[in-house]
């Protein structure tokens, strides 16, 4: 009987709504196969533990991509075959940074690729009377300053969490280009707002989605991140 014939590999359909990006955002490569898990987790009827499994799929390649922007110097190593093999390694420390409550579900797809890595936490949250992002608790490594941080958050909507996040950082020394903003879905709105106040940062994030609605909540986005994993906000 003959094979049946097998679909060929098929570019993903995303069409950003920020043309051009500006320079310090970076997506994963728009693969079928990265639009796939998207549509996994994006389903309303996905189960909880579907949705675990795919978003935390995506996590590691957002970490292993966040960690190929990482500066590295010239290492040399001996092979057990007596040669030499001139490589490089990483040049500086890491620590990852999640936000509250959300950002939590992105440490252990750190600390898959990172052993050992040291993880500080911040919480903001909207003032009532100003209406603004504010700091409410922040734990970080004491040498925070002398390290690259992977800010981490999965949905990037209006960009008010993750700017309050990195004025909280610079404030405790951490140069705005050693940080690596990672997270999973991305509004245009919060990309232009983000990458307007902190243009050295560099973001990386899974897919631009079309916009905000009018509760801020990425369309067609997946909803309540946290409500879906059950991490309480
Ligand atoms: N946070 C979420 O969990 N979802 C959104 O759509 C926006 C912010």
């Amino acid at each position: 009987m003959p094979t049946p014939p097998v679909a060929p590999p098929q570019p993903a359909t995303n069409k950003s709504q920020l043309d051009p990006l500006p320079p310090s955002v970076f997506t994963l490569p728009q693969t079928a196969q990265l639009e796939a898990l998207y549509t996994i987790i994006r389903g309303k009827e996905t189960s909880r533990g579907d949705f675990l499994f795919y978003s935390d799929r995506i996590i590691r390649l957002l970490v292993e991509e966040g960690l190929n922007h990482l500066p590295v110097v010239k290492k040399v190593v001996e092979t057990p075959t007596g040669a030499t093999y001139e490589g490089v390694g990483f040049e500086g420390k890491i620590c990852g940074v999640s936000i509250l409550r959300a950002g939590e579900a992105m440490e252990a797809g750190l600390r898959e690729v990172c052993r050992s890595v040291r993880i500080g936490k911040i919480l903001i949250q909207r003032d009532e009377e100003t209406a603004l992002p504010k700091l409410f608790y922040s734990k970080f490594p004491q040498d925070i300053a002398s390290r690259y941080v992977l800010l981490l958050d999965p949905m990037l909507a209006t960009g008010g969490s993750a700017m309050k996040a990195v004025e909280v950082l610079v404030e405790h020394g951490v140069p705005a280009d050693r940080i690596i903003f990672i997270n999973l879905i991305s509004a245009p709105e919060g990309l232009r707002a983000f990458c307007g106040k902190y243009p050295q940062t560099r973001v990386i994030t899974g897919w631009i989605d079309q916009g905000l609605n009018e509760k801020a909540y990425i369309i067609p986005g997946l909803g309540d991140f946290g409500e879906r994993r059950h991490v309480l906000r």
